[in-house]
């Protein structure tokens, strides 16, 4: 496993210390680090390899606030007590979204699947991230304004909002279910 190694770290340990970022150093995030990030996301798998993304990146401070603003506005209330504000505080944030013309149905996996890629990615190269959802289950409200303020095209879906930043946290330990209770063998349960 030692020998697959991303950016000088083995993908095993890429895969072991990310976690979620909320705190940011005050520090800029080179754009040739941004497109090294992207150049490995979008080797991500999509359906029928439409590769349907595009990638918004946000450093403006004001759309930052706004898009903060937005994710705040639309939280639904069992979860008011997760704010959301982090966002504006990062220098970049990445607006993960998928082309439904080239989908084949699969906005929301294709979407995930480079958002998942760009979270390891953005740890290889030492920068913290957050998953965070630029849409609602069954509320169009938070997609549509992220559209608007973004300017995205109408065939063009949002699907995650990611903050990119140095780290100024270090998270507290994990807990993890344990694997036995996730493995079955041949049948559930087994
Ligand atoms: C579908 C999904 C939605 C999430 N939404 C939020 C969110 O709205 N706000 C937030 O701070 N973190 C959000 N997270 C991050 C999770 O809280 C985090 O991944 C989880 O607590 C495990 O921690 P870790 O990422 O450090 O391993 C989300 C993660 C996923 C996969």
């Amino acid at each position: 496993m030692g020998e697959t190694s991303v950016s000088g770290r083995s993908f095993e340990e890429v895969v072991l210390q990310r976690r979620s970022i909320r705190c940011y150093q005050h520090r800029d995030v080179p754009e040739a680090v941004i497109t090294e990030i992207l150049e490995t996301t979008r080797q991500a798998p999509s359906s029928m390899n439409g590769q349907p993304w595009c990638f918004v990146v946000v450093r403006d401070a004001e759309t930052r606030r706004r898009i903060s603003e937005l994710k705040n506005r639309f939280c639904p209330p069992e979860k008011r007590s997760f704010s959301a504000d982090f966002l504006s505080q990062a220098p970049v944030i990445v607006v993960v979204g998928v082309d439904r013309s080239r989908s084949f149905g699969r906005e929301l996996e294709n979407g995930v699947l480079a958002t998942a890629w760009l979270l390891l990615a953005a740890q290889a190269h030492g920068l913290g991230s957050v998953y965070l959802s630029a849409y609602q289950p069954h509320d169009p409200g938070l997609e549509v304004e992220i559209g608007n303020l973004l300017r995205l095209p109408e065939g063009v879906q949002p699907v995650t909002l990611l903050p990119l930043g140095y780290p100024a946290e270090t998270p507290s330990t994990k807990e993890l279910r344990p694997l036995t209770e996730m493995i079955h063998h041949e049948f559930f349960g087994e």
